[in-house]
């Protein structure tokens, strides 16, 4: 991995900070159907650009302190393809809550997604020095957890029936994963 300045490099992908020329782009993605069925659990979840706007304003200015999100871009045509983000908003201080999606669709199942995230493990457990990230997912979402045990998270437990969408209750599954399985894990 290669860190310049604000930039991530892996071999496919990199990961940079959202910028405010990102925000059209994320519209798109974020008003996506199926991509917010996935990110969202709920394909109905609707978001405007000045709701987007005004949610990432502090961390534009960087005055937020307890997210940060980044842009993931394709490392050979520089073009952005997804987002993720790491939240910190854990009052005991030891533990990063993460989210990731490729808003480009037909770069699905091609492992864009878990290099990315990779990346952003790497932010996490190397340079922010965080000991436990955790994150949730739809429990159907088979190609999702796929890619983070891939990526070291292990399943801790579903919570049951607490997403609504296309006339249904969902499970959501919470996965974990510890520093010292990331250091085990790159050093093997
Ligand atoms: C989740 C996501 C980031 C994963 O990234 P990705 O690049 O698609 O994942 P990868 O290709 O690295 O790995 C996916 C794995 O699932 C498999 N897979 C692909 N489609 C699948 C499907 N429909 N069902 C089950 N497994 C599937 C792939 O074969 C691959 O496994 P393999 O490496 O053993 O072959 C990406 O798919 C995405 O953004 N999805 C939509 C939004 C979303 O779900 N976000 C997560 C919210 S918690």
């Amino acid at each position: 991995m290669r860190i310049l300045g604000i930039v991530i490099e892996g071999e496919r992908v990199r990961l940079r900070k959202l910028e405010k020329l990102d925000l059209p782009l994320l519209h798109k993605w974020a008003n996506d159907r199926e991509v917010v069925a996935w990110a969202r659990f709920s394909p109905e979840h609707m978001t405007s650009l000045a709701a987007l706007e005004k949610a990432y304003e502090k961390e534009l200015h960087d005055e937020e302190t307890e997210r940060v999100s980044f842009v993931i871009e394709e490392s050979a045509s520089s073009r952005p393809i997804g987002w993720c983000v790491v939240r910190t908003w854990d009052r005991k201080h030891v533990s990063a809550n993460v989210g990731i999606s490729l808003g480009e669709k037909e770069l699905w199942g091609k492992g864009y997604g878990t290099e990315a995230m990779n990346l952003l493990l790497e932010i996490v457990f190397d340079h922010q020095g965080w000991h436990h990230a955790e994150l949730w997912t739809l429990a159907e979402n088979e190609r999702a957890i796929k890619s983070f045990e891939k990526c070291g998270f292990r399943r801790v437990g579903v919570e049951r029936e607490v997403a609504y969408f296309s006339s249904g209750y969902h499970d959501v599954l919470l996965m974990e994963q510890l520093k010292s399985e990331w250091d085990a894990r790159k050093a093997s």
